[in-house]
């Protein structure tokens, strides 16, 4: 596998019909998760009756490494552990240990639940970075937010062990409209004292279970305003192409805050990213419907040149560009949830 990298690496890598290259893979390894955050597992989905999915059905940590190897062979340079929640996969570490080996920058996306215990383990393996996700500081409003009655004492603890462990932590919130919009200032606050940057996402319209409106969405220019007017902040140029998030510092030098307006500003044009679900399903696209099953090649016998070659095929093909083209008319379109594809 190793020539097959070195062959394939030289060159700009894999390029979809807009010419965008297959530079970053989100990894999903489970569709399971400990909370109920009511914008992507509501209870009244993912309660008693849903479908999860059965062990059998998860790639293996060994298949999921040998996928990502293929990637890495296309030109994968960044390589992001999601879910669901990753950490309630059992001996996670390993498949981190597994991922480090492959020399690309290597990421998990958590809600710190569990990162408290975790978090040496998780450097230990090869960790570069983390991001958590935190939507409130209050602690009601967070508990209601999680909607099981999660304490946000405890996620603050699990961001400490993070950072006592020596991880780079980016914290990111979601905001919704009339539920924690009166967080903003108060974690920009908090997070700027503690030089930790946080990123204010807009509320999205993935999957169809989390009733998602137009009027809930609190746009990032409204947040960034918000900020301005309480710390004063300046924008920064992107560091690097794709880069999602748009970058605020603050002017009296204290660090940044960032802004991912998905909704109201979208980024199809520089989208590099694909995502592997927990069953071993390729989707090109947040809001794609189907994805293409790569756990069938790897159980079939398909060889490492063969799933180069299926995976190089279906990112040239690749015309997804949902959030450019969000309208009236996409709004009935079917969508893959958040939690299953990997946020
Ligand atoms: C699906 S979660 C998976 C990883 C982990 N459980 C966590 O919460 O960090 C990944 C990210 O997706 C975000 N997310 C989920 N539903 C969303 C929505 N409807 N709009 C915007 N972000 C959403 C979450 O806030 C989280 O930051
Ligand atoms: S956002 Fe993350 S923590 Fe919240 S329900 Fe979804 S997967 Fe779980």
């Amino acid at each position: 596998m190793t020539s097959l990298i070195t062959d394939t690496v030289s060159h700009v890598g894999t390029l979809d019909t807009f010419g965008r290259p297959l530079r970053d893979l989100r990894i999903s390894v489970t569709d399971r998760c400990n909370f109920r955050c009511t914008y992507c597992m509501p209870k009244e989905v993912y309660g008693r009756g849903h479908r999860f999915l059965e062990r059998r059905e998860l790639l293996t940590f060994e298949e999921i490494a040998r996928v990502a190897e293929v990637f890495v062979s296309l030109g994968t340079r960044k390589i992001r552990i999601t879910g669901g929640e990753p950490l309630v996969r059992r001996d996670l570490e390993r498949l981190v240990e597994q991922l480090a080996g492959l020399g690309v920058e290597l990421t998990l996306t958590t809600n710190a639940s569990l990162l408290a215990a975790k978090a040496p383990a998780l450097v230990a393996a090869g960790l570069d970075r983390i991001t958590i996700s935190l939507d409130a500081l209050d602690d009601a409003t967070f508990r209601a937010l999680n909607d099981v009655d999660f304490p946000v004492a405890q996620v603050l603890e699990g961001i400490d062990a993070a950072v006592d462990a020596g991880l780079p932590v980016k914290v990111n919130a979601v905001v919704k409209r009339g539920v924690n919009e009166d967080q903003i200032v108060p974690m920009a606050a908090y997070f700027k004292e503690r030089g930790e940057t946080l990123r204010f996402i807009e509320f999205m319209d993935v999957g169809h279970t989390n009733g998602w409106r137009l009027d809930d969405v609190v746009p990032a220019r409204e947040i960034v305003a918000a900020l301005d007017a309480e710390f004063g902040v300046e924008p920064v140029d992107p560091s690097y192409r794709g880069e999602v998030a748009q970058r605020w510092r603050y002017r009296d030098g204290s660090g940044e805050v960032g802004v991912i307006a998905s909704v109201t500003q979208p980024f199809c044009g520089d989208c590099t990213r694909a995502r592997l679900s927990a069953e071993g399903r390729l989707f090109t696209c947040l809001f794609a419907v189907r994805g293409s099953d790569l756990r069938a090649l790897v159980r079939g016998g398909a060889s490492d040149e063969e799933l180069a070659a299926a995976v190089r095929g279906i990112w040239s093909g690749r015309s997804d560009r949902y959030s450019d083209l969000r309208s009236a008319a996409t709004a009935g379109l079917q969508r893959v949830e958040m939690s299953y594809i990997g946020g």
